[in-house]
């Protein structure tokens, strides 16, 4: 656009507020709540109990008992979020507590409801999502304590124990780390506007060193996750109901609509993070890898999912870059490239461990003569081996995203 006039306004940076991202906190949700209003005193006894209710197949029966209660007291989004944290852990406990052999073809109506109204309220899909399983779903043990996985805690858990607790909270920390990277974002881009090449090269810096700081977290995934527990008791609560061999149909939300609807399942690749930084990097993904992930931004808070379009509607920053010909920029802006490619080889290892070396080692246990049928919860999911619970193929997927990142870079 053409400057009018000669009053010259500073540019607006990307005011992180008004996307509901937090300059302390990022995308997570700013100490979340921990308790709803009384009245929904039968939906907390139930998410509070749910890795015993399950282990004793009880939960679908009293899920079943649970009174129908209207989601008209939930105030502001703080109450909606913890209310759509704990209807997600109770229905994806009640879709899979009897493993992928005995799943359910409908959600009762008195969760499906409630459920369907707070999804509406905050825009989200009525499935757990990573924006209830690690943004929403964290508290201090001591509330002047440090963001440390010592000093945090889980609100809602479901079947895995410390392992389920370790794969939300190490996931919370890579998070946490990608915040100075996001504000580097806002930066990046009102230094371009203003032609500072001086901040945004410090901006450029930033985000690099917070990319490498995400893959550090990630680290911690091998302290405090085991594979076996992830693969067979944790992976399947995760799952969704389309593209999911175990639900071709998806599943009927009673009294919300006759016809099943289709959702996929929880996974980091809804988080934001990324999102956002390849669009800032003008990183071009291959078309059906990119389909994926596009789709994966419905499962976003809807001003999360703005935040990384205006981004991607914003200054290319990849163009100033190349026409600004300073090799200083083009040589930061590459190292920025490159960790990300450096994380995404290393989330892929990470993957290869929980999940392809986990099946693996799944399988030839199942084919042991010894192996007894085994009791539903604990026997490893096989409708999702090769598919991530997003649904996605996993590595030529995952692959894919890598190789185009690396290709992002800006030759000299
Ligand atoms: C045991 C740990 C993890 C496993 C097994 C895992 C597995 C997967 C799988 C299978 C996918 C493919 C998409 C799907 O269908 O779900 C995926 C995608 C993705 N995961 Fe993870 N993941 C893990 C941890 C994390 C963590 C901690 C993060 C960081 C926030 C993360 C970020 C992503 C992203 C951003 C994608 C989308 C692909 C990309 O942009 O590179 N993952 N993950």
């Amino acid at each position: 656009m053409q400057a009018s006039g000669d009053t010259k306004e500073p540019p607006l940076p990307l005011a992180l507020s008004r996307f509901q991202v937090s300059e302390e906190f990022g995308f997570l949700l700013p100490d979340p709540l921990t308790e709803l209003p009384a009245p929904y005193g039968p939906w907390m006894d139930i998410a509070r109990e749910l890795p015993q209710l399950i282990a004793s197949h009880q939960l679908r029966s009293r899920v079943r008992q649970m009174p129908q209660l209207s989601s008209q007291h939930l105030r502001g989004r703080e109450e909606l979020h913890l209310a759509h944290l704990v209807l997600s852990f109770i229905t994806m406990g009640y879709v899979w507590q009897e493993g992928e052999e005995g799943t359910v073809q409908v959600l009762p109506r008195n969760l499906a409801v409630p459920y369907w109204e707070v999804s509406q309220a905050l825009g989200l899909p009525p499935i757990l999502s990573h924006a209830d399983f690690v943004l929403a779903n964290w508290r201090r043990k001591d509330p002047n304590g440090p963001l440390e996985i010592e000093n945090l805690d889980t609100i809602i858990t479901l079947p895995g124990g410390e392992s389920l607790q370790g794969f939300i909270l190490v996931t919370l920390l890579v998070e946490k780390a990608a915040v100075p990277g996001i504000k580097a974002i806002s930066r990046a881009l009102g230094a371009i506007l203003q032609c500072d090449e001086e901040t945004l090269h410090r901006a450029l810096e930033e985000l690099a060193g917070a990319i490498k700081a995400m893959r550090e977290a990630l680290r911690q995934m091998h302290d405090h996750v085991d594979p076996e527990v992830f693969y067979s008791e944790i992976r399947i609560f995760l799952s969704g109901w389309k593209d999911n061999p175990a639900m071709p149909h998806g599943l009927i939300y009673e009294g919300v609509s006759p016809e099943p609807l289709a959702y996929s399942g929880g996974s980091a690749a809804q988080s934001s993070v990324l999102h956002a930084f390849d669009e800032l990097l003008g990183i071009c993904h291959r078309q059906d890898s990119a389909a994926f992930l596009h789709r994966m931004r419905d499962y976003m808070p809807p001003p999360h999912r703005a935040f990384v379009e205006e981004v991607r509607g914003a200054v290319s920053l990849k163009q100033h870059v190349l026409s600004s010909g300073d090799a200083r920029l083009r040589a930061a802006f590459n190292r920025c490239v490159s960790a990300l490619t450096d994380f995404r080889s290393y989330h892929i290892s990470i993957v290869t461990k929980y999940i392809s070396t986990a099946a693996a080692k799944a399988r030839a246990r199942r084919a042991q003569p010894s192996a007894s049928a085994g009791p539903a919860v604990g026997k490893p999911p096989s409708a999702l081996e090769a598919k991530g619970t997003g649904g996605s193929h996993i590595f030529s997927f995952l692959k894919s995203i890598r190789d185009t990142t690396r290709e992002g870079m800006i030759s000299a």
